[in-house]
């Protein structure tokens, strides 16, 4: 926990609530995950492959942490339209530019809630002759998950809240947060 107004100027403050993870806190994880991945893959040449748009800034330190040779992509995926809460039906909104066959692919994405938009990811990628398949999350949130989905790497286990922040949004805003923090609405 660290005070109530996480990011004056940023974002309207009164829709932002107490923040969940620090900008020290994510630092401090996110070099332990490219550790850990820098470790796991030794030999490999990974494609690291984004899903848009929430995990633009985690991809952008998570693989300045990875000391290997590697590649990124992205996708873009809509699950939510500008609801919070999940539909379950995954549009492709921007494919990769990749070819995945025989590539290690690591996903990097902001946040499993209902596991849905990873689990059609997982199989869509899967189908396309990649090597190996594994998840990196920066955050699950505890619980709700209405698959069972084998997660490889996972910054932090969060409540049932809704978050905002440090590339997740509500509506389209609060990305640019350094934090993540409760989004208690307006
Ligand atoms: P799922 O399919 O229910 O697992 O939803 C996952 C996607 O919904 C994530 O990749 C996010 O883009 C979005 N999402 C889920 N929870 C939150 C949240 O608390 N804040 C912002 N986006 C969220
Ligand atoms: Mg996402």
């Amino acid at each position: 926990m660290a005070g109530a107004t996480p990011c004056v100027g940023r974002a309207p403050t009164d829709c932002v609530g107490e923040i969940l993870v620090t900008e020290e806190q994510i630092r401090t994880r996110v070099k332990e995950l490219g550790k850990q991945i820098t470790a796991d893959y030794a030999g490999k040449n990974p494609l690291f492959v984004g899903v848009l748009r929430g995990a633009f800034l985690f991809m952008a330190d998570l693989v300045r942490e990875v000391d290997l040779p590697l590649e990124i992509d992205f996708m873009a995926v809509s699950s939510y339209g500008n609801n919070t809460a999940s539909s379950g039906v995954v549009r492709i909104l921007k494919d990769l530019d990749e070819d995945l066959e025989g590539r290690h692919v690591v996903v990097v994405e902001d946040i499993i809630d209902s596991g849905l938009t990873l689990s059609y990811l997982r199989r869509n990628l899967e189908n396309r002759a990649a090597a190996s398949v594994e998840v990196c999350t920066l955050l699950v949130r505890e619980g709700r998950q209405k698959v069972d989905e084998d997660i490889a790497y996972v910054g932090f286990e969060l409540p049932p809240d809704f978050v905002v922040g440090y590339g997740l949004d509500a509506g389209g805003g609060y990305r640019n947060l350094p934090c993540i923090a409760r989004y208690i609405g307006s």
